[in-house]
């Protein structure tokens, strides 16, 4: 889906690709190192690739905002609770109840979004203030103690293979074949894109 969104986005796909070239370049003048070498992940620290990319991180969040893999989580109730929401709503709730949290409409939803909720602006994640992710309204990992154990794993491979991705391929939208709108598929909870057609094309520059 990053994919699909960035070809859609070609002007944030080029920003994103200076970001990458720029801050790979300054990594090996730091330690010394030929980029010539193929695997740029011998350089790469755990710090520098959640710290020094920050239009990428805030590309798979945004991703993960409008296609979360995850489309709704649920919790149940393991005795009687009353719960108040933030806007002093009072939900009473029996054990054995189960609640279901709407994952993919929360992260759409313009009363935290803005009215532009459905478009792909990665920017919203490069400000720290963000109303929603206050509220809880941003949970492509779920939240509290059963959220997703493999949280910082997969973000951090995710970032590594978009970073190696993005260094070497433009991806393109192709006219006969892309689709307009994404369909998906849910299996055991986990939404997956039937089918995502775009055109990948090799960069000349291989630094
Ligand atoms: C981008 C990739 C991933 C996403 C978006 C994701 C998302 C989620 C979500 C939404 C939950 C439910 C959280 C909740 O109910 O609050 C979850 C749970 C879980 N995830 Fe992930 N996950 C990802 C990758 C992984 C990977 C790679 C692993 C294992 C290597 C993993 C292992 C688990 C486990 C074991 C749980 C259950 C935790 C529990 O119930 O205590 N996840 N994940």
């Amino acid at each position: 889906m990053v994919a699909y969104l960035l070809a859609q986005n070609p002007e944030v796909q080029k920003r994103l690709y200076t970001e990458v070239v720029t801050m790979i370049e300054k990594l090996a003048e730091q330690q010394e190192t030929e980029i010539e070498t193929k695997n740029i992940f011998t350089f790469f620290s755990y710090d520098a690739v959640n710290l020094k990319f920050p239009l990428l991180n805030a590309v798979i969040a945004e991703t993960q905002r409008l296609y979360p893999p995850a489309i709704f989580i649920e919790r149940t109730a393991s005795a009687d609770v009353q719960l108040t929401t933030n806007e002093g709503t009072v939900l009473e709730l029996k054990a054995g109840e189960v609640v279901h949290i709407p994952v993919w409409s929360l992260h759409r939803d313009p009363a935290y979004w803005g009215k532009d909720a459905g478009e792909f602006k990665p920017e919203r994640f490069l400000e720290n203030s963000s109303a929603a992710l206050k509220n809880a309204a941003y949970l492509p990992f779920g939240a509290g103690s059963r959220m997703c154990i493999a949280q910082r794993m997969a973000t951090v491979e995710l970032r590594l293979a978009l970073l190696h991705l993005v260094r070497h391929f433009r991806f393109e939208v192709c006219p006969e074949k892309t689709e307009r709108e994404v369909t998906f598929v849910n299996q055991f909870d986990i939404n997956s894109p039937k089918a995502v057609h775009l055109r990948i094309v090799k960069r000349r520059c291989e630094n």
